[in-house]
């Protein structure tokens, strides 16, 4: 059954806007065909978490990692927010501590001006300073509701118009809001903030059985859980479900640069951040999947099922293909190619929009004989 926006799944599971993330019908849909209620689903490359989220509110049990901490925190909010009440004091708190950043407002890059009024920027380096996303709960809360809203449509957002999935490169946005004559939209930032909270708290929060959301390399932290498995302080997993980034088309910190900016980071695009930049280097991929299959295969029931979608283009599936086959020999394989027939992300990049085999996806799924 699809989620609606009837119950609190539904309204929590669309946080929050990440390049190439799973639909949440699809991620609901695996979850449900290859696992028991009560069992663990494990997603190494867990972006916002949509597998993870499935997981946890279908009575399974889930373990993400995440290297980018804007997915992250997504992800960490989603399994458990923080109460209404909470957030709006918070929220109210960090509008009290906004006057402290005046100055700095005042200085920031011209980028930063054209994107956002000067109320609005107070605020963000308020709660940029203040919020300790990494271990609060309401702060996190907070923090993953201004991702959400902090650019977008105008009047859906806290900036200049801009899209809402990736964020724009500084000279190329102040360009276009000049040509076509765009100011930042003069918005009080807590109403704004706090009128958002309403539509996505009315059914509640959503009820996540028992899971872990990690921030950090999964080569690393695969080994962790296979210590805390060994220590009996951990099941093995029953599917790993996942979605590798696919070989040189996002960088996914560049194209998240100005969340990645709120949560601590510098003020403007680097390309080459820590979450392996667009994973340009045909043997860093490569050692990158590698690495993280086997270390997940270790963390994994012997009858776990292995559920991995990946771009269909060359380089990137035959890649995957042979690194799972290496790593799940005894496992029979099925292929499932899903051409992309609908407008696409990739699509509102500029790229062609044709189903074919160069722009589409492929399932690939390893089961026990
Ligand atoms: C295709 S996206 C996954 C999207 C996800 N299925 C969703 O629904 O949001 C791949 C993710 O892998 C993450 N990633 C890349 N290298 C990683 C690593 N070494 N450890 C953990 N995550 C990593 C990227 O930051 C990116 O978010």
């Amino acid at each position: 059954m699809a989620r609606t926006y009837q119950d609190a799944t539904g309204r929590w599971a669309g946080v929050g806007p990440y390049y190439a993330m799973f639909p949440v019908t699809f991620a609901d849909y695996v979850v449900r065909r290859y696992t028991h209620p009560g069992e663990i689903v494990l997603d190494p490359f867990a972006g916002r978490g949509t597998a993870v989220f499935s997981a946890a509110t279908l009575n399974r049990s889930a373990i993400g990692i995440e290297i980018n901490p804007v997915g992250y925190v997504y992800a960490k909010t989603k399994l458990s927010p923080a109460k209404q009440e909470e957030v709006e004091c918070r929220i109210d708190e960090l509008g009290g501590h906004a006057d402290q950043f005046k100055d700095e407002a005042a200085h920031m890059p011209h980028f930063f001006h054209r994107c956002y009024s000067h109320r609005v920027r107070r605020f963000l380096l308020a709660a940029r300073s203040n919020l300790n996303w990494r271990r609060d709960r309401v702060d996190r809360t907070v923090m993953a509701l201004l991702l959400v809203y902090l650019h977008g449509k105008s009047g859906e957002a806290l900036s200049n118009q801009m899209r809402q999935t990736k964020s724009m490169s500084p000279q190329y946005a102040v360009r276009w809001w000049d040509e076509h004559d765009l100011d930042p939209p003069d918005i009080d930032p807590v109403a704004f903030i706090k009128s958002r909270l309403v539509w996505r708290y009315a059914k509640g929060i959503p009820e996540a059985s028992n899971s872990r959301m990690y921030l950090g390399n999964s080569i690393a932290i695969l080994g962790r859980l296979r210590q805390l498995i060994a220590k009996g302080k951990l099941s093995k997993a029953n599917l790993l479900f996942t979605s590798p980034p696919y070989h040189a088309v996002t960088n996914y910190h560049y194209d998240q640069w100005i969340r990645l900016w709120l949560l601590g980071g510098p003020p403007n695009a680097l390309s080459n951040g820590k979450g392996g930049g667009k994973f340009g280097s045909r043997e860093g991929y490569r050692q990158l999947l590698e690495n993280v299959f086997i270390r997940a295969a270790r963390v994994l029931e012997d009858d776990a099922t292995v559920y991995v979608r990946t771009d269909s283009r060359q380089f990137t599936y035959r890649t995957t293909l042979a690194i799972l086959r290496d790593v799940f020999p005894d496992k029979h394989l099925t292929k499932v190619h899903r051409p992309m027939l609908k407008p696409s992300q990739t699509a509102l990049f500029g790229k062609a929009n044709t189903p074919s085999e160069k722009n589409g996806e492929v399932d690939l799924i390893l089961m026990a004989q």
